[in-house]
């Protein structure tokens, strides 16, 4: 496995790999666990050579954010890399791709105006620049992205298809502790009391996925959620809503035709945590 801290040096080993030879990246901010690793194994397992970017990308954090502490740990994700035989770790500093002030925004019209794109204002243009920035310079042909952050996802395949970017992108499943917790290089900030309430977001949404012929309406829903909250008073809900799952649009039944998929924000102590659901 090769590692390169800087863009030239990457740039010379893609250009030597072959044109009939399929490259799939899977963009990390590092800190990696089991969810990266699932994206990782479909990666290795449907190209010829796999590229995963670690990069803490300052530009998708706003004022107060996690950015100076967010978990970097780079000798133990290149282990990890190692072991699940990815070819290419391209890691660059934030000089190497920031190298001054950025003056190039991009403005999304609808996609952003809700769920993480409205509590966490210029968050998706950060990614969007970031991984806009990634495929440029990596070139690949496929990028696996994990649908547990799953709005960043209909962005990405969004600016792909409007903006002709020559790359797959490939939704891949949410992985999960045993007890449904959604894996987050996010959770190694909960205390233990904190872990056990983090359940709030998995709790919820497995419950009313499994009651779902029990609520009328989109309200009856989030009275729900309103009432659980009760039962975790470290949790602060962030935002939960019920969207149509193909297109982040309003549902108006919550019937399986309009695909409702339910998503969930919340602050459990300090740390922030998102889930989402399909609900049939
Ligand atoms: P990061 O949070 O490191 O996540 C990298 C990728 O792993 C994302 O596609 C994310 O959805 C996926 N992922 C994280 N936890 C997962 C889980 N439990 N199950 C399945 N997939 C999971 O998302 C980012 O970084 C950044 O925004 C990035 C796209 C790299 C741009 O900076």
């Amino acid at each position: 496995m090769e590692i390169f801290h800087n863009i030239q040096s990457f740039q010379e080993a893609r250009k030597r790999l072959r044109n009939d030879k399929k490259l799939g990246l899977v963009p990390t901010m590092g800190a990696l666990h089991a969810g990266h690793a699932s994206l990782v194994k479909q990666a290795v397992a449907n190209n010829e050579v796999t590229a995963v970017s670690i990069f803490v990308n300052p530009t998708q954090f706003g004022a107060g954010e996690d950015l100076d502490k967010y978990p970097r740990t780079l000798a133990q994700d290149c282990a990890l890399l190692e072991s699940l035989g990815v070819d290419w770790v391209f890691a660059p500093t934030a000089k190497e791709i920031y190298p001054e002030e950025t003056q190039i925004l991009f403005a999304l019209k609808d996609l952003d105006k809700k769920l993480c794109g409205a509590t966490r204002p210029g968050h998706f243009n950060g990614v969007i620049q970031v991984v806009s920035i990634l495929f440029h310079i990596i070139r690949p042909d496929r990028a696996y992205f994990g649908l547990k952050d799953y709005q960043q996802f209909q962005i990405i395949r969004q600016m792909v298809n409007e903006l002709h970017f020559q790359v797959e992108p490939v939704p891949c499943p949410i992985v999960r502790e045993s007890d449904g917790l959604a894996l987050s290089s996010r959770n190694v900030y909960l205390s233990g009391p904190e872990r056990e309430q983090a359940l709030f977001l998995y709790n919820t949404l497995s419950t009313i996925k499994r009651k779902i012929e029990d609520f009328q309406t989109a309200s009856d829903v989030k009275d729900f959620v309103h009432h659980t909250l009760a039962q975790y008073p470290l949790a602060k809900l962030d935002y939960f809503e019920i969207l149509n799952d193909k297109n982040l649009g309003e549902v108006d039944s919550l019937t399986a035709a309009s695909n409702p998929r339910a998503f969930v924000a919340a602050f459990v102590g300090k740390t922030r945590l998102i889930d989402n659901m399909a609900l049939y």
